[in-house]
């Protein structure tokens, strides 16, 4: 839906007859139709109506409350914002308006230029999720299971040709990356496409666990094998027998233990621990690890003939910084997925938000992004995410812009705009967003302080 100012009708609610007809005023003056409501029972008829496509409701209104309205209003905040008037600055029922989901809210007395900027940009937001919900839908990728590799960049289709080409074979796999960037997904897509599809897939952390037990769980054990062992156990390989095995964190195996790896992996055999009897199996391996095994044989610390038994193809997993063309794409799938699982219709990026995302160096890759996003997503209850919304590990938004160190940026437009974002944002929560006293603080006129908001995209959040 595409709303344009001519067909912009504000409800304007409110039982004081003096601030309606200031209201009015006002927003006639900027070309806005007006539709008045007197008390709840009239806003609520009022809003039966198709055309109006913001609300000026007063929460302390004879009758029904404004917040009444509000709660019978929530299936239609999407197409029509709420902003909320209120006499208690900051007070509870404020707070309670916001979680509602109402857009803002006003305290009063009020200052005209303050409500006609925040009409104004709910209109706006209203027009902008709509078009980006539009071009979301439009990019109709069937399946969204979660389990779905995203990527376009050559350096991932080139892994995805790999996984086609390796996933029939026999051939164990060794799959290399960073933290984060999807390791465990490619071993889920190989096993998925390969002619064991159908049969059992186990995984084994290798860094979970210490020697001891990490040898019982890759071999088993025979009853009495070591204190606690009262009864016979079956390992992972025999589990696996027939199927694939999953050897995650690879590079964190115990010497010890990559000696009877590598002679599984060159015979098929092994022995249960305390256990006699020589057991052979039939398994497929797939290995992970985000550690550098060059460097770890180097310091004696991996051997270097498990290394090339596994080693047969390795597959390469780029950080996501060395492919940020895959940001847009990756965040828009997180974002359907996320929709679509907590049935958040209205959940969309921003264009500056996508840029935001852009440009960070994502050290804990696609993992991050995901974290970064769902984080977002809450923090917007399911709405339009901004760029200040999008902050890692609940540090404040003024970091969100982290430069990579192998990548830096002298880029001195980026950083002096990422600084004012940064001290304008303070600014505005300093003054619990009193637009007046921030312009004050910063030295900067109110207009001007608009229009930096506006720029930089700067959303109030409710103080829960
Ligand atoms: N190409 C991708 N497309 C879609 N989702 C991805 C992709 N890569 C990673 N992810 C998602 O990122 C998260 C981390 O992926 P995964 O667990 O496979 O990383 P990893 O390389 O095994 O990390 P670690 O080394 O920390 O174990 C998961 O939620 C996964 O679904
Ligand atoms: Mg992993």
């Amino acid at each position: 839906m595409m709303l344009s100012r001519d067909s912009d009708t504000i409800l304007v609610a409110d039982d004081d007859p003096v601030i309606r007809t200031n209201l009015r005023v006002l927003m006639e003056s900027e070309g806005y139709r007006v539709v008045e409501a007197a008390d709840g029972m009239e806003a609520a008829k009022a809003l039966e109506t198709p055309c109006i496509t913001l609300v000026l409701l007063d929460l302390k209104m004879p009758g029904c409350t404004g917040l009444d309205v509000l709660r019978d209003h929530q299936d239609r905040l999407e197409d029509t914002p709420v902003i909320v008037i209120t006499a208690l600055g900051g007070s509870s029922a404020a707070i309670e308006a916001m979680k509602l989901g109402a857009y803002d809210y006003i305290t009063k007395p009020f200052d005209l230029d303050d409500v006609l900027f925040t009409v104004r940009r709910a209109l706006e937001q209203t027009v902008l999720m709509a078009q980006v919900r539009a071009l979301m839908s439009n990019n109709d990728e069937a399946d969204s299971s979660g389990e779905e590799l995203i990527g376009h960049s050559p350096a991932m289709l080139a892994v995805f040709k790999t996984i086609g080409k390796v996933a029939a074979t026999q051939e164990p796999v060794l799959i290399l990356g960073e933290s984060g960037t999807g390791k465990e997904l490619v071993a889920n897509a190989i096993y998925r496409n390969s002619d064991r599809a159908g049969k059992l897939f186990v995984k084994v952390n290798c860094a979970a666990l210490s020697p001891t037990l990490l040898e019982s769980e890759f071999f088993g054990h025979e009853r009495g094998a070591f204190t606690g062992a009262v009864t016979r156990r079956i390992g992972r390989f025999e589990q696996a027998n027939g199927g694939t095995l999953f050897l995650d964190e690879i590079g964190d195996l115990g010497l010890d233990l990559q000696t009877k790896l590598l002679r599984t992996l060159q015979n098929g055999q092994f022995e249960r621990v305390g256990g006699e009897q020589t057991i052979r199996v039939d398994v497929r391996i797939i290995a992970a690890t985000n550690r550098d095994l060059p460097a770890l044989i180097a310091e004696r610390r991996f051997r270097e003939d498990l290394y090339y038994r596994l080693n047969v193809v390795m597959i390469e997993l780029p950080p996501l910084r060395s492919r940020r063309g895959d940001i847009p794409v990756l965040a828009e799938h997180i974002i359907r997925t996320l929709a679509g699982k907590y049935n958040w219709p209205q959940l969309a990026i921003s264009p500056d938000a996508m840029r935001h995302l852009s440009l960070r160096s994502w050290s804990g890759n696609v993992r991050e992004l995901h974290n970064v996003l769902v984080r977002a997503a809450i923090l917007t209850r399911g709405r339009l995410i901004q760029p200040e919304d999008l902050t890692a590990d609940g540090l404040p938004s003024s970091s969100s812009v982290q430069y990579s160190s192998s990548t830096p940026t002298f880029h001195l437009k980026d950083i002096l705009a990422e600084t004012e974002r940064r001290v304008i944002q303070e600014a505005l929560s300093h003054t619990t967003w009193n637009r007046t006293q921030a312009a004050r603080l910063l030295g900067i006129s109110r207009r001007q302080l608009f229009d930096k908001i506006r720029e930089y995209g700067l959303v109030r959040k409710p103080e829960f």
